[in-house]
């Protein structure tokens, strides 16, 4: 059995905190090193034929977490985005967020457009970065999208279905494939509840510093082997 190369890859990119603690750093500098990850394991996945991939950077639950950490992500966000701007356009990656606005920082939301604007006309794949994000919160925004439609009389009941829901999701993406979670937790965490209908689950206990290209290529393999039934027959 070979089911090939995924077409929507998507990772919670979990254990960051755990990762440096281990080697007796600071959380925040778990997530610098998940970022330096993010940037090649990235690169990688997306050379070998994924068309989108799809990251959860931060969850509007993790608004909760101290104001350092979240503080230093942020920060990070915007440093990060702000020097790897050239980075997207020589790759040929188009940058998408996806996740509410509020309460994000001018700053974010600034480095957002930015990034989007720059990397939209580029066909190399798609690298979906999910910020201030949350699933059941996406599909409550698609259907007041919808209400919305439906009240200005520009769209029909007849018009939603299971497919034509992803166009009012934050960003119409193609259903999830292959969903990987790092750290060892087996949990789904609100994250990405509608593309995930009938995506492939993969959980390793490699912490999200450590997930590089070997790591990747084993998921892949665990993916290409499976008996992928959507539903039909076996
Ligand atoms: C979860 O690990 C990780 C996060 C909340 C942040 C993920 C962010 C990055 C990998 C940086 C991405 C950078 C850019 C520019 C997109 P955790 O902190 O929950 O780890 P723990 O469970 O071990 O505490």
């Amino acid at each position: 059995m070979n089911n090939g190369i995924p077409n929507h890859v998507a990772i919670i990119m979990d254990g960051n905190g755990r990762w440096a603690t281990k080697q007796g750093k600071k959380r925040t500098d778990g997530h610098y090193a998940g970022y330096k990850r993010l940037k090649k394991t990235a690169l990688y996945i997306l050379s070998k034929g994924v068309k989108y991939l799809s990251v959860f950077a931060f969850s509007t639950e993790n608004f909760g977490r101290s104001s350092e950490e979240v503080g230093y992500l942020m920060d990070l966000f915007v440093k990060a985005f702000k020097k790897e701007r050239t980075f997207f356009k020589d790759n040929n990656i188009k940058v998408l967020f996806s996740g509410r606005k509020k309460p994000l920082s001018d700053d974010v939301l600034k480095i957002i457009d930015i990034i989007q604007e720059d990397t939209k006309d580029c066909s190399g794949g798609v690298f979906n970065v999910c910020l201030n994000y949350g699933a059941q919160a996406e599909i409550v925004d698609a259907t007041k999208k919808i209400a919305q439609l439906y009240k200005e009389d520009k769209i029909s009941l007849d018009d939603i279905d299971t497919n034509t829901y992803y166009h009012y999701l934050y960003n119409d993406l193609p259903p999830v494939d292959l969903m990987i979670r790092t750290s060892g937790e087996i949990r789904i965490s609100n994250f990405m509840l509608y593309s995930l209908s009938y995506a492939e689950l993969y959980f390793t206990s490699t912490c999200f510093p450590d997930f590089d290209e070997k790591e990747f290529d084993k998921a892949l393999e665990d993916y290409q082997n499976r008996n992928i039934t959507k539903g039909k027959i076996k």
